[in-house]
């Protein structure tokens, strides 16, 4: 299984002919590796509505039918828009697939789409090619990401805003991390724009010093298999 980072929360999971891509926000990200056109997901995961995160969609899903996985009101909001391939869990909710699932968990946030529709924003856990990486979405910290990363199998990897902020900024992460515990850490949701600027190796260097956790920063464009 590969993690291909793709700028600000973006995130690509490919294993074998499986390509989830996970919010993604391309044509309007000055951090983005590609272009909404240069992705050929076979499937779009949502943590949240906001627009560095809903993004591209709309674009990629019509273009590829990729099969949307979002929370029920976003679902709902894409499925009236006439889009056809869209599952709409919510909060706890798991959603299986041939090759693995996605669960949606909680995330201290908000959430409107660019429409102007108030929801509620998720974070996810994926377990695909044997691995399990949780996506935590925007979020401030709480204890909680514990009792998420601690119900099944331990966390391979975690994709972790530390921008502060909109979300918890990299001091915060490091508790986060703690909670979390997983193998190895990628930060991201930072350097995108002027109020989300942090230092990633002074959040790299203290995960390691606090955690038993790894941290791989990538830049976008580059991958790491767990
Ligand atoms: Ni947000
Ligand atoms: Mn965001």
């Amino acid at each position: 299984m590969e993690i291909r980072f793709l700028g600000h929360a973006c995130f690509e999971l490919i294993e074998g002919d499986t390509r989830v891509l996970i919010d993604p926000f391309l044509n309007d990200n000055p951090s983005a590796a590609v272009g909404a056109d240069e992705v050929d997901p076979t499937h779009l995961f949502l943590t949240h509505g906001h627009g560095d995160h809903f993004g591209d969609i709309e674009a990629i899903a019509k273009r590829t039918g990729a099969q949307v996985v979002a929370i029920k009101e976003i679902a709902d909001e894409l499925t009236e828009a006439g889009f056809e391939n869209v599952v709409d869990p919510n909060l706890g909710g798991t959603v299986t697939f041939d090759w693995g699932w996605v669960k949606l968990t909680p995330a201290w946030h908000t959430s409107t789409t660019p429409k102007g529709q108030v929801n509620v924003p998720a974070g996810l856990l994926v377990k695909i090619g044997g691995k399990t990486v949780y996506h935590l979405g925007d979020t401030a910290l709480f204890s909680d990401l514990k009792l998420v990363a601690g119900r099944g199998d331990p966390i391979d990897v975690a994709l972790m805003c530390i921008g502060g902020h909109y979300t918890m900024d990299r001091i915060d992460a490091v508790t986060a991390a703690e909670f979390v515990g997983a193998t190895t850490v990628i930060p991201c949701h930072y350097n995108t724009f002027p109020p989300i600027e942090t230092d990633a190796e002074a959040f790299k260097a203290d995960v390691e010093a606090q955690t038993s956790s790894k941290v791989e920063i990538l830049q976008p464009g580059e991958t790491f298999s767990p």
